[in-house]
Formats: structure tokens, sequence, C-alpha cells
């Protein structure tokens, strides 16, 4: 594919700090949206000129990609370049993460953090069209607006998003918390659950949650604690192209907003990672090719 536009994600940053280690040297990136350019003999259902997106491909930050057919998804009309290129990978977490991982059921109040950020937002709007009241937590009231404007019940800013806090908005704890700040959130997390409730840890943005005690979600209210990963629930073909189906056809109808928050020269990705690590941006951001 000659790509048009790339997605940057936050797992792009692990693997450029060698937290998630690869064979060096390598082309960051694994998402991305462009137009096939060439067909491989056993490849079916392509043809050149095809607008598609694509997610979990290594090397994506680049004017060219090569990609396994089934890796690839047909872009509607009416969804632009960079929703495309950045819609997958924040797109299918948020579904798997809301429909697959947790004990939740509408009407049942939930907490989500960093709500403004990529998978964030897509997560907000997901659980209130699910009928889950949603509180989030987010660094500064311009994100705070965003949260909002998406339908969020509740938006806690830091240092006041406290468990006590939490606990108050909700009756006693919420039923389920998806965190993927990690270290600096993880114990407020934890507290923040009703008993039996479900911590779904999916991320690190802060770093890396040290080894937990088994104990602690037995004093928590016997909780349950998963760190679930894309990968696993995309893990055969009709899963991905289902996930993918239902998040596109929300694109196309309105129900699901993607905000590209901010848009980089691919020259300039180590701006792009900056601007991520520290908190700057909301939405989803992406790489231009041309530039
Ligand atoms: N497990 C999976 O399947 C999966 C898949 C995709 C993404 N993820 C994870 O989901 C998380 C969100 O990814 P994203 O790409 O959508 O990023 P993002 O949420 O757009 O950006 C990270 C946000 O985290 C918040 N944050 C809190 N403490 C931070 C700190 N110390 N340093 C940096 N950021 C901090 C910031 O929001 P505030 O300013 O509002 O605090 C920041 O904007 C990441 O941890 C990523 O690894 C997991």
């Amino acid at each position: 594919m000659r790509t048009t536009a790339i997605g940057v994600n936050f797992i792009d940053t692990y693997f450029r700090e060698g937290i998630y280690p690869r064979d060096l040297p390598f082309v960051p990136g694994s998402e991305g949206a462009g137009v096939v350019e060439a067909v491989g003999a056993e490849a079916r259902g392509l043809v050149v000129g095809d607008r598609v997106a694509w997610c979990q491909v290594p090397g994506s930050y680049a004017q060219y990609v090569v990609a396994p057919a089934e890796a690839l998804v047909a872009v509607p009309d009416g969804v632009d370049d960079p929703v495309a290129a950045s819609m997958l990978l924040q797109g299918l977490t948020a579904h798997y993460l809301i429909t697959d991982t947790h004990r939740a059921v509408g009407g049942d109040t939930v907490l989500i953090t960093a709500g403004a950020g990529g998978v964030g937002q897509l997560l907000i709007q997901m659980a209130v069209a699910r009928g889950f009241r949603v509180i989030t937590t987010t660094s500064t009231e311009e994100k705070a607006g965003l949260c909002r404007g998406l339908g969020a019940h509740h938006v806690l800013l830091y240092p006041d998003a406290t468990a006590e806090r939490v606990r108050e908005l909700s009756d006693g704890g919420v039923s389920a918390v998806f965190d993927g700040v990690g270290r600096d959130t993880f114990d407020t997390s934890l507290a923040s659950l009703e008993r039996r409730g479900s911590l779904v840890l999916f991320g690190a943005a802060s770093g890396p949650v040290p080894p937990v005690d088994p104990q602690r979600l037995n004093a928590a209210g016997s909780v349950f604690l998963t760190r679930p990963t894309l990968a696993d629930y995309i893990a055969t073909a009709d899963e991905y192209r289902d996930r993918a189906a239902e998040v596109m056809g929300a694109l196309v109808d309105g129900t699901l907003r993607l905000t590209v928050g901010a848009t980089f020269a691919l020259s300039e990705a180590a701006d792009a990672h900056r601007a991520l690590q520290s908190r700057a941006t909301t939405g989803s951001i992406t790489l231009d090719p041309t530039r």
C-alpha cells in the first residue's frame, strides 16, 4: 500500500524505549490507511486502488507498507484517511474492553482513566451508548470539557480523582474500572471498585504496575483483575472483521466520533511521541507520510 495517513499509538513508545523488546534496527508503527498499489498472487478480495486501513502491521511509519491481505479492512466513503488510519487499534481496543472484559451491565457505573485520550474518548462513547454511567479522569479543565462533550457523567481532575470521590459518585464503588494509565492510578482504581467488581488494566501510560499480591484482590472485595491485550481479542479473522465492521459502521452512521487531535509530518514522528508522552495530546494522533 501507499500510505496516506499513519496512526500513532502509545505502544509505539514502548517499542521505541525497549519496554517491549524488538530486534534492531526496526521501523516503528503498526497502523495506517492507504491505497493498494500491488496485490500478491495469493491475496484474495483486493484490487489495485482499494482504500484500506490496517493495524498490527509492524513498520507502518513508512510511505509504503506490505501487509497480509487479512490485516486489511476496506475504508467506506465518508471516513477520511486520518480517521481511518487511527480508528482500528484504538477503536478495536475500546470495543473489546467494553464488550468482553468485565461483569458490569447497563445502568452500572464504570470508571475510565484518561478519558480525553485516544482510547479514552472512544471508550466513553461506547460505554455511554451501552447504558453505563461513566466517571472519567483527566489532567486539565480543557480535557475535562472534551470528556463531558462525549457524554461522561462525571469528570474528575487530578489530584481530586480519589477513590473516596469515585465511591461517593457511584454509591459505594464502580462495577468496572478501565485503567490505561497504570502505575500512577492502579491503587486508586483498585480502591474504587464495588464488591466483585472488575479492574481492567489495559495500559501503562504512566509506567508499568509493579507486581501485585493476589491477597489485595480479596481485601478489595473479591474483585477481578485482568490485563488484556488486543491481539487476544482479534485472534481470529472473523473476530477482527466483526469488531472492525462494528466500529467502522458506528463511525459512518455518526454514533461514534473519532477526533484526530494532532497531525505531524512523518519526519516529525519524534515530536509526536514527545507530545503523547508529555500528556499534551487529546484524541488520536496521526503522521502525514507526504511530509
Ligand atoms: N491492552 C491493549 O489492548 C491496548 C491497546 C491500545 C492501547 N493500550 C493502552 O492504552 C493506553 C492509552 O493509549 P492511547 O494511545 O489512547 O494514549 P492516550 O490515552 O491518548 O495518551 C495517554 C494519556 O494518559 C494520561 N496519562 C496519565 N499519566 C500519564 C503519564 N505519567 N504520562 C503520560 N500520560 C499519562 C494522559 O492523559 P491526562 O492528561 O488526561 O492524564 C495522556 O494524554 C496506553 O497505556 C496504551 O498502551 C492498550
